[in-house]
């Protein structure tokens, strides 16, 4: 599903990542994710045969204005089970957990063409931050996060 929602965002190329690294990742000690996964019992499994049809991937991050926020990075429901609550359920589980363990923020990022998803997140009371004010999305990776490295001071 990592890979569906990749495609849906036209970005398919980018997707990197290993089993073994997700497995390593957000099943080790200290994990670097969470995830919720939706399923469905097997009389209703998907026409590819499956069960488990959509999936909630966040983890914590941290506010110096306002303190826990929790980051959902992944939000995706297989299309044959889209407009039967499921992506809410998704979503209001990750709020849930998140405010029992603290957070007053629950965050994420939308492609700006993706006017059903911004329309869904709106509709549930989000705030685009990006209209109301003016932040931008910023990476380093690849030679760009090899440089800051190389610039770094030694200890
Ligand atoms: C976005 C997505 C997760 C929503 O999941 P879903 O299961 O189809 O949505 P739901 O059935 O739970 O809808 C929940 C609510 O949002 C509303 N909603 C859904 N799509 C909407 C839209 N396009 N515009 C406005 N409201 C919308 C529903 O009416 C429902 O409202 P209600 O709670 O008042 O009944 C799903 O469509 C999806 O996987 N899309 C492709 C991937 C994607 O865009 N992910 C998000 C990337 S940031």
């Amino acid at each position: 599903m990592i890979t569906e929602l990749a495609v849906f965002e036209k970005m398919s190329d980018q997707v990197k990542i290993s089993h073994e690294e997700l497995e390593r990742d957000g099943f080790c000690q200290n994990p670097f994710f969470e995830c919720l996964i939706a399923e469905v019992s097997d009389e209703h499994r998907s026409k590819c045969g499956y069960t488990v049809v959509g999936y909630a991937l966040y983890f914590y991050t941290y506010s110096t204005w306002k303190g826990r926020t929790v980051y959902l990075e992944d939000l995706y429901v297989m299309p044959e089970f889209r407009g039967r609550g499921i992506g809410k359920g998704l979503m209001c589980k990750v709020a849930k957990v998140g405010t029992e363990k603290k957070c007053v923020r629950l965050q994420l990022a939308v492609l700006d063409w993706n006017s059903p998803a911004r329309d869904f997140y709106a509709a549930k009371g989000a705030q685009d931050l990006t209209d109301s004010e003016g932040w931008h999305f910023i990476r380093f990776d690849g030679p760009s996060l090899d440089n800051l490295v190389k610039e770094a001071p030694k200890d």
